[in-house]
């Protein structure tokens, strides 16, 4: 029996993908959530990005216990000291650095001779030994390099000292069999291989990121590079979800390997990832979508009730489905609802459950029985969105509708501590309020996408908005989750206005950064 290392890059790689950029305290929340999982290595980021990557990588090194914790670092000297500085707090840390390898990049992106980038792989591995015991190589879209040469710059890194060999698949061009004979040949042909742990680092701009980490693994590879959800760069990462199930429902065709992840944690993951980046996983996406696990068909229900295993290879329970889904009623009291968030895995301060407590009253007295999802929701809204200085604040409105009145809204809203008012007509009440909202900030967003469903069943649920908008060229996604569904609407499309306009000072910042030739 041997062990896969799960490197989790979900808070680097796939916080740069477009609309998945998350606040410092975003990301420590993540974090603990990953450590919870049980993942080997947290890649908390790229500290010399950014000041705010900085500063996240630095707060999750100090928090973070168990994981050994991980900054992305180019083969420069600046980005390995910032990262060796941001991790200096870490039990255990890692430094990752990279350079490319390919023909494509060598000459177009980094104008530099193959000579060149040897010599500066070589350095930069050991330069980072100067910080972290722990160093990672990895060359640059090593599936499109040149093999004799990848070998080299392998073996050099592992003389340097390194003990980790990453082969990112970097614009998601490999296929399974191409892959798996890849990752044999470097076994076959690098010298030193045997001192290094071999890893894989796939992207599904064709659909096969999953399936060509699993490849490599059946070939060799110990470590995968992925993120929940399997966002990232493009098309994405492979999913940490679908490797680790897959790893653990065929171990007889993997040969007994194992991971070290809490599969019951795989489902709160996932949803916590998608609340915090405002984003959402299609239904049918596998392990954690909504349909996972549903049966539709006659047949299909009838077989599950006899046996559930004639159509369900995995059970929900073993990735943390929710099976009792109504948790909490309005009898009960802080030491319950302490325990269930406990059981849920959040760890939250006095200050907070009195917080959440509040909400929850509030909540119980409107509906007869309380979700899960609502906990969550709840547990969202006041714990890590409340740690955000958000924008625009709304502070009241008011919506007159019914079918012989013409919809029409009044919001008060603050826009950086300004107090702004408006009214408008519209369609129906949630597009009087959102064009009164547009129309007290003098901003017209794109409103790419809107949807909103009830979270449980019955009338009285909570429904949860979810939307997509873009402002200025910059695109973002909000949620809001109320009994009220006007008042779900206004706090999704709020939501996603002020991670838009969080995103721009943020993206302005790592502009101006790289100005001024930090980065
Ligand atoms: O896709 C890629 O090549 C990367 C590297 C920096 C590992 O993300
Ligand atoms: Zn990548």
């Amino acid at each position: 029996m041997e062990r896969v290392y799960i490197f989790d890059t979900t808070l680097r790689d796939g916080e740069q993908a477009p609309g998945f950029s998350m606040t410092t305290e975003e990301k420590l929340q993540m974090a603990f959530q990953l450590a919870r999982l049980g993942v080997d290595v947290i890649e908390a980021g790229f500290s010399a990005a950014s000041k705010g990557d900085f500063e996240a990588v630095n707060l999750i090194a100090r928090e973070v216990k168990g994981p050994t914790i991980c900054s992305l670092a180019r083969a420069v000297e600046r980005d390995i000291e910032l990262a060796g500085q941001a991790l200096a707090p870490a039990e255990r840390k890692r430094i990752h650095t990279f350079i490319a390898t390919s023909e494509i990049h060598m000459k177009y992106k980094l104008r530099m001779s193959p000579q060149d980038v040897l010599e500066r792989a070589r350095k930069a591995v050991e330069f980072a030994k100067r910080f972290a015991e722990e160093v990672e190589f990895s060359c640059e879209d090593a599936t499109r390099s040149q093999r004799d040469f990848l070998y080299k710059v392998i073996e050099t890194a592992i003389e340097a000292g390194a003990r980790v060999i990453n082969i990112p698949d970097t614009v998601g061009y490999t296929v399974p069999e191409e892959f798996a004979n890849l990752i044999e040949s470097i076994k076959n042909s690098v010298p030193n291989i045997d001192k290094a742990i071999l890893s894989v680092h796939c992207h599904d701009d064709l659909g096969m990121a999953v399936a060509n980490s699993l490849m490599a693994v059946r070939h060799g590879a110990r470590q995968v590079e992925c993120t929940i959800n399997g966002i990232g760069e493009r098309a994405g990462n492979a999913s940490l979800e679908e490797i680790v199930m897959a790893l653990k429902v065929r171990k007889d065709f993997f040969g007994g390997l194992y991971t070290g992840i809490n599969t019951k944690e795989l489902y709160r993951t996932s949803r916590l990832l998608c609340r915090i980046t405002g984003s959402f996983v299609q239904p049918n996406k596998a392990v954690v979508g909504d349909n996972a696990f549903a049966h539709e068909s006659g047949i299909h229900q009838h077989g599950v009730l006899a046996n559930p295993l004639t159509y369900e290879i995995m059970s929900p329970e073993d990735v943390g489905f929710p099976s009792t889904r109504i948790v909490l009623g309005k009898h009960s009291g802080r030491h319950a609802l302490k325990s269930k968030l406990n059981e849920m895995g959040f760890d939250v301060s006095e200050e907070d459950l009195e917080r959440v407590f509040e909400r929850f009253k509030a909540l119980a007295d409107k509906k007869k029985e309380v979700y899960e999802e609502d906990i969550e929701a709840l547990v969202y809204e006041e714990c890590v969105k409340h740690e955000q200085e958000e924008p625009i604040k709304v502070l009241h409105y008011q919506v007159q509708t019914g079918d012989k009145l013409l919809p029409t809204a009044t919001v008060v809203l603050t826009f950086r501590a300004e107090e702004k008012t408006a009214t408008a007509t519209g369609n129906g009440p949630v597009d009087a309020v959102i064009k009164a909202i547009q129309k007290a900030l003098n901003i017209e967003p794109e409103l790419l996408d809107f949807s909103i469903k009830a979270l449980t069943p019955n009338t009285d649920a909570q429904a949860e908005s979810r939307l997509v908008v873009e402002l200025e060229g910059v695109r973002a996604s909000g949620r809001g989750v109320d009994v009220d569904i006007i008042r779900a609407s206004v706090s999704g499309f709020v939501d996603a206005l002020n991670r838009a306009l969080l995103r721009k000072s943020y993206i302005l910042s790592k502009e101006n950064l790289r100005r001024e030739g930090t980065v």
